[in-house]
């Protein structure tokens, strides 16, 4: 049986990858999609959504959620993602419209209409997830789990301490590891293992259609940015392994520990502080990837992209 899933994404290069995934993988059944302000403003993000499923042909409900954080200030990752949130890629005039629904409220119908639980997987800021929550706590009985991109146990990638998606919305992060649903967090200590080296773009771009053609326009930006900030060889592709995860779950080493969230405003604002050795003795209320098997991540990939939809 396909697994249902919700994703909530603020694309973002490696958002659309995520999409692209769980839009086109037959195990899972894509049910709707909700934006969030983060990688760019909500306009931005929102757009390359639509843009996304018109180009890959995914016909699933979008909507618009939160325009900013909880409590913060709005921040955007443009540094990486560029101005429009989605640079190397030129799409055909949109024709594809949002759904009429706010981001909360499409995901409060989707999961309340589900006869199955349903996983919801966030691959930006938590805030839409948070706000839903709050909203309508009756949503929890139909979540099967919680699957996130964030979070990190050893350094961050916006502040020593603190990684992005955490980082832009902590409360509402903080608000959704506390909520008693299984949450499984999947941060840059396994993320930054998957990184789009050169020969990783080569073989994509083998395959030779219209999603690999995608995936090369939008990582040779990617990689571009990531080696200027980071230095890195290759772009950390941090979002799909959300839905390669839920593809295999074997791809993922998982322990179990307490996590909380800082949000005391210090200077560790925003880290995911996961008690691995356990010396708090406090409820383990978080499944945190501890390693990815690489090679397996990249062959589901590509499996993903030859076949197609
Ligand atoms: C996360 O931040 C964003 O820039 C990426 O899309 C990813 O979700 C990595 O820290
Ligand atoms: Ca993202």
């Amino acid at each position: 049986m396909k697994r249902k899933v919700l994703l909530d994404c603020d694309p973002g290069h490696d958002d659309a990858i995520a999409l692209l995934l769980a839009a086109y993988h037959k195990d899972i059944e894509l049910l709707g999609v909700s934006v969030v302000s983060g990688n760019q403003t909500l306009e931005k993000t929102g757009l390359n959504t639509l843009n996304l499923c018109q180009y890959l042909n995914i016909d699933v409900p979008v909507s618009l959620g939160s325009s900013r954080p909880i409590i913060k200030e709005e921040e955007v990752c443009e540094v990486i993602h560029g101005e429009s949130g989605l640079d190397g890629v030129d799409f055909p005039e949109l024709n594809m419209q949002y759904d009429s629904r706010k981001a909360v409220d499409l995901i409060i119908d989707i999961l309340m209409e589900s006869k199955e639980k349903v996983s919801v997987v966030t691959t930006g800021p938590m805030t839409n997830l948070a706000l839903a929550i709050r909203l309508e706590p009756k949503i929890m009985n139909h979540i099967e789990e919680v699957v996130l991109m964030g979070g990190s146990y050893t350094n961050g990638n916006v502040s020593p301490a603190a990684e992005f998606n955490i980082f832009t919305d902590p409360e509402a992060a903080h608000i959704v590891f506390n909520s008693s649903l299984k949450v499984t967090m999947i941060g840059l200590d396994v993320t930054r293992k998957v990184l789009v080296l050169p020969e990783i773009v080569d073989r994509m771009e083998k395959i030779n259609n219209h999603a690999s053609k995608l995936f090369v326009d939008l990582m040779k930006v990617f990689n571009e940015n990531q080696r200027k900030v980071f230095g890195f060889p290759g772009g950390p592709l941090h979002d799909p392994v959300t839905i390669a995860y839920l593809i295999n779950p074997d791809i993922l080493t998982i322990e179990h520990m307490h996590c909380s969230i800082d949000i005391s405003h210090g200077p560790s604002y925003g880290r995911t502080n996961c008690d691995v050795f356990d010396y708090n003795h406090l409820e383990k209320n978080t499944y945190v990837a501890t390693d990815i098997k690489v090679d397996m991540f990249w062959d589901l990939i590509e499996k993903t992209m030859k076949e197609g939809q």
